[in-house]
This record gives C-alpha cells, sequence and structure tokens, in this order.
C-alpha cells in the first residue's frame, strides 16, 4: 500500500492537522517528517480540541501508529510536556504505538538561547522565527555537529556530548551576543532523565516504515509549515530552515519516491503568514480584520503556537501555482471556505506586476518579490452560511465557482472543501 502525502501549499497553518486527522481514519501509521515544534496544528474532534506541536495528529485514532521521522528537529521537553497532556486526556500514547527515528535530531536550550539571541541582534530585520530554537538545531545538524536522538540510549556519551555542545554554544552565546551563559550541568542532568523518559520510545524509522508498505499498510506523512517557508523554495530568508516539501518526505523519512500515491496540498481560501517576509496579496485594516477575525472565534487568524495575529490577504495563486509545480500536487483540499461567507466580492490574485510587466511565476530573489503588486481578478460571493454544508450541493452556486475557478487555474482537482474546523465539517467534490 502507498504513502499519501499532506502538505501546506502556503505558509502555513492551512489548516493540515485536521485535515490529516480526517485521512488518518483510513490509515495505519501516520508519520511527521520536518519541522519541530514551531508547528501547531488544531484537530477538533466534538467538543474536544488538540493543538499539537510534536506528536503526528493520528495520535488521536486509536491503534493508529505514529511516528516522529528523521527530519525532524525534537524538543526532549516539549515531546514529553505534549506526551503527558495527551496521556491526561485518555490518549494512548504508548511507546507501542508511538515512535521517534533514532536519527532525529534533538533540540537543547542551548539551540533556544541561540534561536532569541540572533533574533535579538537582527533588530528591525528579524525574520520572526518561534524561538524554539528550529534553525540552530538545523544548523547543528547539517554542521555535522548535531545531538541525535539515539544518544538518549547511551547515557555517558550523551552527557559528554551535551557538555561539549553547551561549552560550545556558551561561546557564541556570551562572546558574540553578550548573553548569559548556560549550565552544562543542568542541561546534562535535564537530558540524563530525557533519556530515561524517551528511551523507549526510539526506532529506526525508515524501516518501520518500509514493513507498513511492505505489509499493505497505509502510510499518511503529516507536513509541517508550509511550501513557502522551505529553505529552498520558499521567500528566503525568511522561510524556516527545513524542507517541508515533497522533496523533504523523502529525506525525512528515509523511504523511496515510488510508494507515493497522493501528495495532498492545503491551502487555506485565503493566505495568511506569521513572521516577516514579503506577501504580495496581503490586507491591512478592516479587510484585514475581516479575514483574520477578532479573536472571538477559536480559528480566528492567532498563531496556534505563538498566539500572535496572522498577518492576511486574498487567496494568491502565483502562490499555488509553486506549491503545485514544487511539490508535484495531485489535489488539493481549500479550507476555510466557510470564512468568505458574506462578502459580496472575492477578490483573488492571479498574477503579479512590476512596472507594467505581467509576472505567472513566483519569483525567488526578495527585491523582485518585494516590488510584485497582485494583479486582482474578482469573483462573485455569496451571502449563506455554508458551515452546515456536507455536499456540494449544499454549496451556494458561486462558492462551487470559487473552488472551480482555482482548479482551472491550476490545473489540479480540488477534492474537497472545509467549512468549518470540525471533522464532519467537509464537502467532497
Ligand atoms: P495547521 O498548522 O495547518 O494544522 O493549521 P492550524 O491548526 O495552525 O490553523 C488552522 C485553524 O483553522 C485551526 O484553528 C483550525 O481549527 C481551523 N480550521 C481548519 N479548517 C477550518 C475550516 O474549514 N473552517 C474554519 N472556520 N476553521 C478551520
Ligand atoms: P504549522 O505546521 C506558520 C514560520 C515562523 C517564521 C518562520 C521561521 O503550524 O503550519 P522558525 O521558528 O521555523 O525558525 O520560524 O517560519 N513558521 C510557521 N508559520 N505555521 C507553522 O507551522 C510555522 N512554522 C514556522 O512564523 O516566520
Ligand atoms: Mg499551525
Amino acid at each position: 500500500m502507498p504513502l499519501d502525502i499532506v502538505l501546506g501549499a502556503q505558509w502555513g497553518d492551512e489548516g493540515k492537522g485536521s485535515i490529516t486527522d480526517l485521512l488518518a481514519e483510513n490509515a495505519n501509521m501516520v508519520v511527521r517528517f520536518s519541522g519541530g515544534d514551531n508547528a501547531g496544528h488544531t484537530v477538533t474532534v466534538g467538543d474536544q480540541t488538540f493543538k499539537l506541536h510534536l506528536i503526528p495528529s493520528g495520535i488521536i485514532h486509536d491503534g493508529t501508529m505514529c511516528l516522529i521521522g528523521n527530519g525532524v528537529v525534537l524538543n526532549p521537553a516539549v515531546f514529553l510536556r505534549e506526551l503527558g497532556g495527551l496521556k491526561e486526556r485518555g490518549l494512548d500514547t504508548s511507546p507501542n504505538r508511538l515512535k521517534i527515528s533514532r536519527n532525529t535530531h534533538l533540540i537543547t536550550p542551548a539551540h533556544i538561547a541561540l534561536d532569541t539571541a540572533k533574533e535579538a541582534a537582527r533588530g528591525d530585520g528579524k525574520l520572526g522565527t518561534t524561538l524554539r530554537g528550529i534553525g540552530p538545531a538545523y544548523l547543528d545538524k547539517v554542521g555535522r555537529a548535531g545531538i541525535r536522538a539515539d544518544l538518549l540510549e547511551k547515557p555517558e556519551e550523551l552527557d559528554a556530548a551535551i557538555r561539549a555542545h553547551v561549552e560550545a554554544h556558551n561561546m557564541t552565546l556570551t562572546k558574540i551576543y553578550g548573553v548569559d551563559p548556560l549550565d552544562a550541568d543542568s542541561v546534562s542532568a535535564e537530558f540524563q532523565e530525557h533519556a530515561r523518559n524517551i528511551a523507549p520510545y526510539l526506532a529506526d524509522g525508515s524501516v518501520m516504515i518500509d514493513r507498513a508498505l511492505k505489509a499493505g499498510e497505509l502510510v499518511l506523512a503529516e507536513g509541517a509549515q508550509g511550501t513557502m517557508l522551505d529553505v529552498d523554495h520558499g521567500t528566503y530568508p525568511f522561510v524556516t530552515s527545513s524542507s517541508p516539501t515533497t522533496g523533504g518526505v523523502i529525506t525525512g523519512l528515509g523511504v523511496g519516491p515510488g510508494h507515493i500515491r497522493n501528495i495532498l496540498g492545503v491551502a487555506k481560501a485565503f493566505s495568511s503568514r506569521v513572521g516577516s517576509g514579503p506577501f504580495p496579496s496581503e490586507l491591512f485594516g478592516d479587510e484585514a480584520v475581516r479575514l483574520r477575525g477578532t479573536g472571538a472565534n477559536p480559528w480566528d487568524e492567532f498563531g496556534t503556537t505563538t498566539g500572535r495575529p496572522r498577518r492576511v490577504g486574498w487567496l494568491d495563486l502565483v502562490v499555488l501555482e509553486h506549491a503545485v509545480r514544487i511539490n508535484g500536487l495531485t489535489e488539493i483540499t481549500l479550507t476555510k471556505l466557510d470564512i468568505l461567507s458574506g462578502l459580496k466580492e472575492i477578490p483573488v490574485c492571479v498574477a503579479y506586476e512590476i512596472d507594467g510587466k505581467r509576472i505567472e511565476h513566483l519569483p525567488l530573489d526578495l527585491p523582485t518579490l518585494e516590488k510584485c503588486k497582485p494583479v486582482i481578478e474578482v469573483l462573485p460571493g455569496w451571502d449563506e452560511d455554508i458551515m452546515q454544508a456536507t455536499k456540494p450541493a449544499d454549496l451556494p452556486e458561486n462558492a462551487i465557482k470559487y473552488v472551480q475557478y482555482v482548479e482551472n487555474y491550476l490545473g489540479v482537482k480540488v477534492n474537497r472543501a472545509s467549512v468549518g474546523p470540525e471533522r464532519d465539517q467537509n464537502v467532497d467534490f
């Protein structure tokens, strides 16, 4: 059986968690392949809402196997806290059904201190990171100085590695950024404790996935972040430090591309972005509040991880064309279609313009992208509340037309629209 992939097609927070939860019903295994606890995935089931950062959304389905793949950077303290919270709510979080690849890299307090110090030093030019230590952890990984989860099974080696790691980063923290050093003794003691708690969860993730696929099981890869935050294909340097795209699935899990069946891009029916960086279709003032909400609804546009208000704008089809191409998307789910209800007209960005010249593909260099003005096409809106819709016939004609417009523009099937945060608030086409 195949590997299906769920990815963010925009700047993250597209609703990947709720769509993964929906598809996990039929999956034997749900796996994370990139990012860390910079992710915040919301899953709403009845009166229960789960906010997951590291643990795959499949954990909510009894009996579904979950794996944190090697492409993830894992903060052990956050992992254990999240595990404890889910256990308290009655979920099975035992090592029988949740594993971490041994070659996953760990985030340490030194990475978090560095993330904070670097952002402070950038001043007005800050990236707006989640301050979770993501960038410094990936930097150590590719710099061949990282600490991998397999050391959690080797306490003495772990102790030596953590001490050397803290001492090395203390030099940077104190000499370059002028901030206080960390205490190697206490970080080492903290990691020895984590090691005892986490060692039973370690496994060879690539072998686990291979076994599942050979046994005819369905493996579902749950993306974090989004295509526009990809370190290669996003709005560099205003990106995260990993590959949340299809390429990242292969390296982030240790699985061959031949197993892939569906590559589902999740896109909001409008656009949002947290943190700094270019956003051609961005709105401000009242128009922005209309899409963002004020925080009165749980789904309003405030970050799941940091609580920051998200920047919002009209749907950008140049961005989605980029996501289709970079990922080889085979289908698209449009989320939050309900938020557009009540708008008389719905503008969508269909191209960019610089000095009168029309641009159809996302420019990758920042100065050019920053000069891009959106070329807007206006589609007719609808008045009806669509949050109870369960089939296409329940949707107003103009809502269907909006979906069809996206489908025709991109040449990729829109297989579903979400009309609310819950599992049953989906319309399949
Ligand atoms: P993720 O990071 O991609 O998993 O997305 P987040 O969980 O960070 O943000 C998506 C937010 O939108 C969450 O609050 C979801 O509960 C909510 N949500 C998802 N789909 C829909 C939808 O179709 N309509 C509405 N109103 N909310 C949705
Ligand atoms: P999910 O999985 C939205 C953004 C940060 C910042 C940039 C770099 O919930 O969609 P980092 O801490 O990764 O170094 O920050 O990336 N970012 C996200 N934005 N959703 C996410 O995850 C994000 N993960 C990182 O806001 O702009
Ligand atoms: Mg999120």
